[in-house]
């Protein structure tokens, strides 16, 4: 059964990231509240292989593994003490695949575009062409930065050059290397003792496996990703911000084809790893991040923030500075301005007043907890529910509490002052004021 042939990825996320100027790995930078490298180890667990991945770390080495180790126990890393070029930084997962019979597919931790779809094909046009060495290439409109693909007049592969190493001839070539390669191992796993580092950036080229390739015969083939939008590689902020962008847009695009009305996709960001329902309207300025579930016939915003593990039940309001996190609303329930539901369970048909704050954050402890309200019960205006509360069905709950005990079912709680009146304080005011 090929489809369960294993395939071992090697992800290179070593790089100082320069040009980013942060002091933070260039693959724990973000997108919609998730790491670079995260995206591309995601699409690599999508795939209908058995894979193993080795991430090669190196600049803020012990930053990534904490995250790895944190959300990717099963990736194993390999270190790249000093930063010596991408063909150096792969040739450190060596000694870890060693001896193994198969094909390893090497890909950056700085493309969080690249899809399952796109790494199938790759590796599928590899198998059915009985290649040695497949560089993943694409056509780009504009393709400064990236290493252009050379080609001979039998239209075959010779070499990848670097922007940097380029002359200008090789410059106007648009067909560029997207950093992604799939390996017939046991053949080409020689070529990183001979890499050399003899160029512009007196770097070791991972690129250079190519000519190495040809010149020990081996067969090399190109395959063109019909999705060049995929292969964008983030080394700068205004890449961050591109690359968002592009992600954003393609999942904005999916959800208003499958009935979702998104009013002005351009104040919009949702990430692609929430789910939203046909027949829900998204208003704009929203911004959803994280794994979150919308049911149908919700309504969201204008200037709604939900930050992860959040499940908007059918028929919901989340209105205006609505901040969601980790809440879990079933169907029918209103939160309609200026709350924040953090650590919730909410039930159908409750009703939020506007100014509402769950506290579920204990700074000293550093513990949050949970509150749970039940069906039908409505919170007054500018109340605060201090985690752990659980407040039955149909309970009332006046207007500006502070809520720290559990309510009972069909009961009212007030938690505020009581309300004093000083009869005829405002003349006595102004009688003193006359007489100074
Ligand atoms: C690289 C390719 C280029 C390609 C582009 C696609 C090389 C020499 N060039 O260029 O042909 O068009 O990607 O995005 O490979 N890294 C390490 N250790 C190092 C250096 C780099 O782990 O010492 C990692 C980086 O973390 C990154 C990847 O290798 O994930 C590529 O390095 P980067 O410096 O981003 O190369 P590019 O200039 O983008
Ligand atoms: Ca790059």
């Amino acid at each position: 059964m090929a489809q369960e042939e294993e395939i071992k990825f090697i992800v290179l996320a070593a790089g100082k990231g320069k040009r980013m100027k942060s002091q933070k790995p260039k693959v724990l930078h973000e997108i919609f509240a998730k790491p670079l490298l995260a995206w591309v180890l995601d699409s690599i667990e999508q795939l209908p292989y058995e894979s193993e991945s080795i991430v090669v770390i190196g600049h803020g080495a012990h930053d990534v593994e904490e995250y790895l180790n944190n959300n990717y126990k099963y990736a194993k890393t390999a270190h790249q003490a000093q930063q010596l070029g991408s063909g150096h930084a792969a040739a450190q997962a060596v000694p870890i695949i060693d001896k193994f019979q198969g094909m390893v597919v090497i890909t950056c931790g700085d493309t969080p575009l690249i899809s399952s779809q796109t790494l199938n094909e790759l590796i599928k046009y590899h198998k059915e062409n009985y290649s040695d060495l497949t560089v993943m290439t694409t056509k780009l409109e504009n393709p400064y930065g990236y290493g252009r693909i050379i080609r001979n007049h039998k239209d075959e592969i010779i070499r990848i050059i670097e922007q940097k190493d380029a002359t200008t001839d090789q410059q106007e070539i648009n067909e560029v290397n997207t950093g992604v390669y799939c390996l017939d191992w046991a053949k080409i796993r020689k070529a990183f003792n001979d890499l050399k580092n003899d160029n512009a950036q007196g770097e070791y080229y991972l690129t250079d496996i190519v000519k190495w390739a040809r010149d020990n015969q081996y067969k090399v083939l190109g395959y063109v990703a019909k999705n060049s939008e995929e292969i964008y590689g983030i080394n700068s902020r205004r890449d961050l911000a591109f690359v968002t962008s592009v992600m954003n847009k393609r999942y904005l695009e999916e959800l208003m084809n499958n009935g979702v009305t998104i009013v002005d996709p351009n104040s919009t960001f949702i990430s692609p790893e929430t789910t939203i329902e046909p027949d829900c309207t998204i208003f704009p300025y929203t911004y959803i991040e994280g794994k979150n579930t919308i049911f149908k016939n919700c309504k969201v915003g204008p200037q709604a923030h939900i930050r992860g593990n959040c499940e908007v039940g059918e028929g919901c309001k989340i209105g205006n500075f609505v901040e969601l996190k980790n809440a879990k609303i079933a169907k029918n329930s209103n939160v309609c301005h200026l709350s924040y539901i953090g650590d919730a369970n909410i039930g159908n048909h409750v009703n939020i007043g506007a100014g509402t704050i769950f506290a579920n954050y204990n700074s000293i402890t550093k513990e949050k907890k949970v509150s749970t309200l039940q069906d039908n019960v409505s919170i007054g205006s500018n109340s605060v529910i201090v985690a752990p509360v659980e407040i039955g069905h149909d309970a009332f709950v006046a207007a500006s509490s502070c809520i720290t005990k559990n309510i009972e079912e069909n009961s009212l709680a007030i938690a505020r002052a009581h309300q004093r009146e000083v009869k005829n304080w405002v003349n006595k005011n102004k009688e003193t004021t006359d007489e100074s």
